[in-house]
Parts: C-alpha cells; structure tokens; sequence
C-alpha cells in the first residue's frame, strides 16, 4: 500500500467529526486566560540521571597517541592500551576504524579549519565503529561512506561530538543499543536514512545538531528515555522521529522529550532506497511520533513542513508490523505542550491531498493523530489546526523542564549481550539494512537467498566474510569480516529462518 494512505485511511473512516480544529459551529472555543497548570512533570526515568548531562565533561585520558597526515588511525586503535586519547592531526585519511576497546578517544585536532577527513572514496562502507565503553568519537569530517559514518554497537557512556558528516550513505551518527551517551553539536547532512539514529538504546541526550538535507533528521527508535532538545533541524523529507520498528530485539519506546527544536521546511523529496522503512515517509512532515509511548513535545518551533507538523500514529508506516505480535501499536500518553507552529501543510503530497479533499480541506493539519488517542494531552488546542486530537484532555503540567538530561550522574557498567539472540541483533542491525525480504534494496531479497542456500548457513557465512561479485545489475556487498566466525554462522542461520 501506499505511504500516506494507509496513515491517513484511518481518519477518513473515523469521519469527519473529528476535525476538532472546526468543532467550533455548535460549541463556543474555549479561550483559557492565565496560569500555566500547576502540575509537574514525573519522569519515569531508571535509575538516577545526572542534573545535566555530565558526559560531555568526562576529561579525555591522559595517556596521548598522536596520528598524522599518512599514518593509519586504526594502527593507532590497535597498539592503544585502554584509557588512551588518540589525536588525530589534520589531514584526509582513508580507512575504515574499529575501536573494539573501552576507554578510548578519538580526537580530531582541528587546525585554522581543516579537519582530519575521513574520506570513503564511495568504496569503504563505514567510517567509525565502535564497540567498546566510554569511547569518545570527535571532531572529524566525515565523507564519502557508503553505510554509516559513527556506529556504535552496544557501546555504553558514549559522547559523539563536533563532527561533521556529509554525504555519508545510509546513517550518519548510528550508536545501537548503547546506554547513557550524548550526541552533541554535530553537523549532518546528505544522509539516505537517517542523519542521528539512536537504535534500541536507553538514556540518551541529542542536543544541539544541526541535521539536514537526509530523508530522516533524527530518529529515537526501540528506545527509552531521550532527550532531543535545541537541534536545527531543516530541508530534510521528515525531521524528528519517534518511533518502534517491529520485529527488532528490543521491543518498546518510551519517554521521550522532544523540546526547544527547530524544525522547518522539511520537505526534501524521499531519496531513500525502495523497501526501507524511511521510504515511507512523506515528504514535507515536521516531526512522527510512531508508536513510541509518553513523547513529550514542548517549546519547538515547526514551521514550513508541507504536509503537516506532527503526525502521531501506530504501525500503518511500517509494512512487516503484523508480523510482532510483541509490538505494541499505539503512541499511548503523548503530551503536546506549548509549540509554536505556522505554515505547516501548505502543499501536502498526494495521498494527503487526496484524503484532505474528502474533508473539503486543502491544507494539511498542523497535528494529526491517526489513531485518535483518548490519552492523549494538549495545552492550547485552539492554537492549532488539528484532526484526530477530539479526545486529548488538558494537560496537567505545562513544562518538562525538571528534566535537565536522560544521561546519568555515573558512569553504567557494559551491557550484557546474553539476553540476545547475536544471528537476530546481527541480521536487523547490519544485514536488514540492505536486505529486504521480499523486495530488491540495495542487495537481492531475503527470500531469494533463503532459496539459493536453504541448508546451507555455512555457505552464506562464508560468502559474507568475502564476497565476490556476482550480478552485474548490484553493486558489491561489503564484507562483514569484522563479525567474528560465530557471529557470521548465528546471523546466516538467523536470515535462512526469518519469515514474512
Ligand atoms: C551495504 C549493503 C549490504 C549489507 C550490509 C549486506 N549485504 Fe548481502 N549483499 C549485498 C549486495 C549488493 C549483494 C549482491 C552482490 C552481488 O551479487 O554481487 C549481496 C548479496 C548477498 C548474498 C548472496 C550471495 C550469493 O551467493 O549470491 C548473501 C547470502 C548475503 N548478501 C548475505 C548478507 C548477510 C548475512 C548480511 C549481514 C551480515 C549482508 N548480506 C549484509 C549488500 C549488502
């Protein structure tokens, strides 16, 4: 089915008297004069977070390594005991670095404006890859990869800070299933999925990005308790994002803050590959709220985004979600504070257009909630230009501002991997990204391959830990010999079992 239809399908059968924004023929608009509520916002956060986030201070260690210009980074990362700052002199460097060691910072000296380049030459498929804790990535410009530029995989109190990632495949700041870390005042943009993904991951502060020019700006994914707060966020297809991908190890989203953002003009045309989730996202929308429970939405200015401001709405994005009986469809408890919002829904793309005629609209909403939540809250309704949000009370509180950071006052321990299945984690977090499994993305369908090696895992984890060419219509794959020889046989046994 296509995009928006199917989001949009939903109010369309719940009728037209949920346009609350209209409701004004028969029933006077109340117009509140005075006090903000006294209510104060409850966070549900785990464990203790810190007054503001304290990561950003952490010194770097003592022990200093310095790289220069035709050197190798990653021969540094190798020879580096844990607690070393490896600087890394200004100069364009082209390799792909693992830090599989904790305690580590990767340092750009920034000189007069040039920056350590870590160029991808549009062959080398990551930049940074980090497994290890307390690593620190910072200050380089990051160019020309094809998947991700900075990928964290299960790396806990991570700061990823200062760098600058342009035209880098298919997500630009990436850490997976990490816990207490900050991405701070970074630049991103030209980025296929998403430019800052924050994957399966708990206590998180995004702060202070500017993100543009990528088909998604920033997405909270399987995660808890983040704070996106003061990013520029602009000319992307969608902003700010939400979010529960079915069928993902971790299962649920919650407690997230968006705040004090700036989130205009979003209406960049959808480049992302066929099949993938983003693919779905319709051009010109400010920020999705899919699925995710208790997202807080305060203090932001959305503006210009085409097709509408804020979507709230369950699964009807994501094409395999009948699939995760485990996954819970609905944004429960969303919380829209006070948000300045203009402009929004000028020129809604097709499919929303189309449904919007059917209310004898032509401007899209500035807030839509697809599902039509009886949870829901909203100070000032009477501001907006809403559809689906006739069940939304008042809210009790009007400010988050008790919570300064979701980031923790001391450092987490490393994450257990057990509880996980490796074949699974492996096959969503790497392979998915280019296997679909029904439809071409950027590698032939899952199905197809479950056909040609059926009892075969061996083979597949063989082939992935050095690929050949082998059809001239695709590109090449890259290699996974980074996974270790059990992680390639649990993640080939792992893509012959996965069902529609
Ligand atoms: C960056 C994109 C990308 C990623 C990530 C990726 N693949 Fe691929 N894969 C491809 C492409 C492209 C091809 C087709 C290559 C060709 O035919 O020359 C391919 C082909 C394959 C094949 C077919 C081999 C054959 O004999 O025809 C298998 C099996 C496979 N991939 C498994 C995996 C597994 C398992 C993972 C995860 C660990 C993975 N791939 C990750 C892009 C990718």
């Amino acid at each position: 089915m296509n995009k928006l239809t199917v989001v949009l399908g939903a109010v369309v059968l719940l009728g037209a008297g949920f346009f609350v924004g209209k409701a004004g023929k028969d029933e006077p608009t109340v117009i509140k004069v005075g006090s903000a509520p006294a209510g104060e916002f409850k966070s549900e956060a785990s464990g203790e977070v810190a007054a503001k986030s304290t990561l950003g201070e952490r010194p770097l260690p003592a022990n200093v390594v310095i790289v220069k210009d035709g050197e190798s980074i990653q021969d540094a990362v190798r020879t580096a005991e844990p607690g070393t700052t490896i600087k890394v002199m200004p100069g364009t460097y082209k390799e792909t670095i693992y830090i599989d060691k904790d305690d580590i910072a990767l340092s750009g000296v920034i000189d007069k404006g040039a920056y350590p380049i870590l160029e991808g030459e549009g062959l080398r498929n990551d930049a940074i890859l980090y497994s290890g804790n307390n690593v620190t990535v910072e200050n380089f410009w990051i160019t020309h990869y094809k998947g991700n530029g900075i990928m964290g995989q299960a790396g806990n109190n991570f700061v990823i800070r200062n760098n600058v990632v342009v035209d880098t495949g298919i997500y630009g700041i990436f850490p997976q299933l990490g816990k207490n870390g900050l991405v701070s005042h970074n630049i991103i943009s030209g980025i296929e999925d998403a430019a800052i993904y924050v994957g399966m991951s708990d206590n998180i502060d995004v702060v202070y990005n500017e993100v543009y020019g990528s088909v998604a700006g920033i997405e909270i994914e399987n995660s808890r308790h983040a704070l996106v707060e003061a990013n520029y966020v602009y000319d992307n297809t969608g902003g700010i994002l939400a979010f529960i991908t079915p069928g993902l190890p971790i299962k649920t989203c919650s407690d997230v803050i968006f705040r004090n953002n700036f989130i205009v003009n979003n209406n960049h045309e959808n480049f992302a590959i066929p099949g993938s989730l983003v693919s779905n996202i319709p051009q010109g929308v400010g920020m999705i709220i899919m699925a995710c429970d208790d997202v807080v939405v305060e203090g932001n200015i959305i503006s210009g985004n085409d097709t509408m401001g804020i979507a709230i709405t369950d699964f009807s994005l994501a094409s395999n979600a009948a699939n995760d009986p485990d996954s819970e469809p609905n944004p429960n408890r969303p919380v829209i504070l006070n948000n300045i919002m203009l402009n929004n829904g000028n020129n809604p793309v097709a499919e929303v257009r189309a449904i919007l005629a059917t209310m004898m609209e032509t401007t899209g909403p500035d807030i839509i909630d697809t599902v039509g939540m009886d949870d829901g809250c909203i100070l000032n309704p009477e501001r907006f230009r809403t559809i689906g949000l006739g069940k939304y009370s008042d809210c009790d509180y009007a400010t988050t501002s008790t919570v300064a950071t979701y980031t923790m006052a001391e450092p987490v321990p490393p994450r257990s991997m057990e509880d996980l299945d490796q074949g699974e984690l492996a096959y969503h977090g790497i392979c998915a990204g280019c296997h679909a499994y029904n439809s071409r993305m950027i590698g032939p369908p899952t199905q197809i391959l479950q056909a040609l090696y059926m009892d075969n895992p061996e083979g597949i984890a063989e082939y992935i830990a050095n690929p050949v060419k082998k059809r001239p219509d695709y590109p090449e794959m890259p290699p996974q010999n980074y996974l270790d020889e059990e992680t390639r046989l649990a993640v080939a046994k792992y893509m012959l079992s996965v069902k529609k």
